[in-house]
């Protein structure tokens, strides 16, 4: 597409992100460019999370987009998590009142709205770096971007949504951010496997070798991770060793890990990061652009969605109703749900993950927590209750 000079919205990150606020301001009538780095061909085929909240399933029902979700998602009612050989079921369902969640891959929810996106006639430009935004404290600001060609240009906007996940340029240009950052000793290695899931729900598996998740895509598509060292070779990794240890990690008596090719792989690093405040100026930030959490309990997307339909709230009432307080108080309102699901995602990896020098203390507080959490109802409650997604329904 012709990138027009000027938009409202200037979008800088083809992620969920960015692609969902495109989405939720076209429907208001407001009119926004989504300049994305990468080519359409990548960020479609980008393997990253892949379960959604109760909340999140709901808007993406409601923005038109849950057609393919509701045929193809997967929705579980809970998940097992499973500590010295034992295997324990958590009722999500029963525990919070009927909540459930969506595995529903992020690969899917960006198609649909990519494609959502082309069919309205949308601004989507592909292979567009922003290279700087400027201007800030303006009512003009402006992203400058350089195309495939090489060829630098200027959006001129009303606004500048920066997000662009954990490398862009947006965070870097609030003056007064203030940042916590949190690494963790320990990264996933994650495949993707053509077999059928050897769970009908996901198993959050403690061991003594380092944690284990058996996730899923479909019902012929499986998603493990494996728990490793930050420095961890994959080289080291032949297809054997990862099912020989996911074997060993998620076993328990009388059930059996099916393997199949192994069709994508890789090591994230795990940190928890949060930057605010999430807005200077014009410039607001939202999803990966300001926050990152570890993936156990798999906020990150949800989290990047939410910001979306706060920011396109906040936007419709600063362009079309000339009211500013939501965009005023966007920042404080993203943060603390943000912080709600930072908290979360710690206290699931802190129970759940070897410690590089693990102590006996620290084990036997671990086992103790975990026979707390599938013991207590109230306990079990909490984990469900943030699992299904808390925040999205209150804040
Ligand atoms: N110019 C244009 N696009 C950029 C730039 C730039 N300078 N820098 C980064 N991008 C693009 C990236 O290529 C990416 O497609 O911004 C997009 C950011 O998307 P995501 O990283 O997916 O971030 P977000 O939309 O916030 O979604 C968060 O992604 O990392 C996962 O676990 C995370 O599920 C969560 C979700
Ligand atoms: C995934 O399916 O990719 C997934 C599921 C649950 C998590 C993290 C990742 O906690």
């Amino acid at each position: 597409m012709t990138v027009p000079d000027r938009t409202q919205v200037g979008i800088i990150g083809g992620g969920p992100a960015g692609l969902l606020l495109s989405h939720l301001l076209a429907r208001d009538g407001i009119d926004s460019v989504v300049l994305e780095s990468r080519d359409r061909a990548y960020v479609e085929a980008r393997q990253r999370a892949g379960v959604i909240e109760v909340g999140t399933a709901e808007l993406l029902r409601d923005v038109g987009l849950g057609t393919r979700m509701d045929r193809d998602g997967l929705v579980h009612g809970g998940i097992y998590v499973q500590f010295a050989g034992e295997r324990h079921h958590l009722d999500f369902v029963d525990l919070t009142d009927g909540g459930t969640v969506t595995v529903w891959a992020q690969t899917e929810i960006v198609k649909d709205l990519v494609a959502a996106r082309l069919a309205d006639g949308g601004g989507l430009k592909f292979e567009a770096e922003a290279v700087a935004v400027e201007d800030l404290t303006t009512d003009r600001p402006v992203v400058r971007y350089r195309d495939a060609a090489g060829t630098e240009h200027e959006l001129r906007c009303d606004v500048i949504a920066g997000c662009d996940g954990f490398h862009g340029v947006c965070r870097p240009a609030i003056p007064s951010l203030a940042v916590v950052d949190h690494a963790y000793p320990y990264a996933w290695l994650g495949i993707l496997a053509d077999v059928a899931p050897s769970t009908d729900e996901l198993i959050y598996a403690h061991h003594t070798r380092g944690f284990a998740l058996h996730s899923l895509r479909s019902p012929e598509v499986s998603r493990l991770y494996l728990q490793v060292a930050p420095d961890e070779n994959l080289d080291d990794w032949p297809d054997d060793r990862i099912w020989s240890e996911l074997a060993t990690r998620l076993g328990v008596a009388g059930w059996t890990l099916h393997t199949g090719p192994i069709r994508d792989r890789g090591i994230t690093p795990m940190r928890s990061f949060v930057g605010a405040p999430m807005r200077h100026g014009r410039l607001f930030l939202a999803g990966d652009a300001a926050h990152i959490v570890p993936p156990t309990g798999a906020k990150g997307l949800n989290l990047a969605m939410a910001d979306a339909a706060v920011l396109a709230d906040a936007l419709r009432a600063l362009l079309v109703d000339r009211d500013g307080r939501l965009a005023e108080s966007y920042s404080d309102r993203c943060l603390r749900r943000v912080w709600r699901a930072t908290h979360f995602s710690w206290w699931m990896t802190s129970m759940l993950h070897r410690p590089m020098q693990a102590d006996a203390f620290d084990e036997a507080l671990q086992l103790s927590q975990l026979r707390y959490v599938t013991s207590s109802r109230a306990a079990a409650t909490s984990l469900a209750e943030n699992y299904v997604g808390f925040t999205m329904r209150t804040a």
